[in-house]
């Protein structure tokens, strides 16, 4: 029986007169009850793997807003974690981890066998999440792409420009593909785990993929995705999948027919007009507001909200933003936003 929820719709390639909506990052700081959770559960990794406290957060911007799609509340840098290395956030700067230079580094690592021991709590959240969420709100599992997760793992903090991944894979490709072998296997696990507790969607987030530029972009960031999507789609064949390939500019088009993704999420660096033309031809896009927007509000966020759901509304469409919405937004804006794409 076809999907009564817009979200897994909008995902088998209908067009909806509204689009559903979403947004990255909505549970998150410029909410003032996430920040209440936070603080109950101490820190952020205190947060994430407390299951009731996690499910609460992801509640709570369904709550407050009636998004159609809930995503659940972890990190992408779980999974390193849980593969042996060290993680730590240091509030108002971000994450830290044990850096990953040679294949000594690597060889520490405990390997894809035992990460369900430490990412157990996160998919008791999911199955908290599947009885706790309105019946037409669809749950978002997700995970970090191999390349991002990797310049991640690499530096050991993040990077504007992701240059020592780039410089290990160029001067130690063995070590560079052993560790990213390693990520894309966890990362299938991992999300075949978080669909088995009840994921009904998700999402692959690449946000470092605009620094692989040609035979680099299809190698790192088109291949792997090509790996785990398949072999995910040969598992839970009727789960749909979104790919992030954050400021992958051209390297959007055809992306969802090389890697089998049902949707591709376009960032805000290229405009709707052009993504519809060129990514939508193939089937269902999500995004791509700027975030900034949510900051200032008023007329201009309503007016761009209006011609981003006109841009996409000759196809599949799932509203949200390009990147994720920051600690500065007001929550108030949420509202304009939804109130725009809602009641045109
Ligand atoms: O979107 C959601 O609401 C679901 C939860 C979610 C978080 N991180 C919670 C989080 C998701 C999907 C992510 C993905 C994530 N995490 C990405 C990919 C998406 C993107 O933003 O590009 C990346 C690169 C990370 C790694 C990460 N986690 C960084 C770089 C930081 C620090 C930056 C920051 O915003 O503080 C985090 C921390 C983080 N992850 C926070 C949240 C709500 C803030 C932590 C806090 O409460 O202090």
């Amino acid at each position: 029986m076809a999907s009564t929820k817009t979200i897994l719709r909008a995902l088998a390639g209908e067009t909806l007169k509204t689009p559903p909506v979403w947004m990255m990052r909505q549970a998150g700081r410029y909410l003032p009850e996430y920040k209440a959770t936070r603080a109950q559960a101490g820190d952020f990794l205190s947060l994430c793997y407390t299951p009731d406290l996690a499910a609460e957060v992801t509640l709570q911007p369904i709550r407050r807003y009636g998004f159609d799609a809930a995503i659940l509340f972890a990190d992408i840098l779980l999974l390193p974690q849980a593969l042996g290395a060290d993680l730590w956030f240091i509030t108002g700067e971000g994450p830290r981890l044990s850096t990953i230079s040679s294949g000594d580094d690597l060889a520490k690592l405990k390997g894809t066998d035992g990460i369900h021991e430490t990412l157990g709590p996160i998919y008791e959240t999911v199955s908290i999440l599947t009885n706790e969420l309105p019946k037409e709100t669809t749950l978002i599992g997700f995970a970090g792409a191999p390349w991002t997760v990797a310049t991640y793992m690499i530096a050991g903090r993040g990077t504007p420009d992701q240059a020592p991944a780039h410089a290990l894979r160029t001067e130690d490709p063995e070590t560079f593909d052993a560790l990213m072998d390693m990520i894309t296997e966890g990362t299938i696990s991992y999300l075949s785990h978080q669909i088995e507790a009840g994921a009904e969607v998700v999402k692959l987030f690449d946000s470092w993929a605009g620094s692989l530029k040609g035979d680099a972009f299809t190698r790192y960031a088109l291949e792997p995705a090509k790996k785990i999507i398949s072999t995910l789609k040969a598992k839970h064949p009727n789960v749909p999948i979104i790919a992030f390939p954050r400021e992958a500019g051209d390297g959007y088009v055809g992306f969802a027919k090389a890697t089998g993704a049902d949707c591709v999420a376009i960032d805000n660096s290229v405009s709707a007009d052009w993504a519809a033309q060129n990514v939508q031809s193939d089937g269902c896009v999500q995004g791509n507001l700027d975030p900034s927007h949510m900051i200032t509000g008023g007329d201009e966020l309503i007016s761009e909200t209006k011609r981003i759901v006109k841009a996409f509304s000759g196809g599949p469409h799932i509203f949200n933003l390009g990147h994720g919405i920051t600690p500065e937004a007001d929550p108030e804006n949420v509202h304009l936003m939804l109130d725009a794409i809602r009641n045109p």
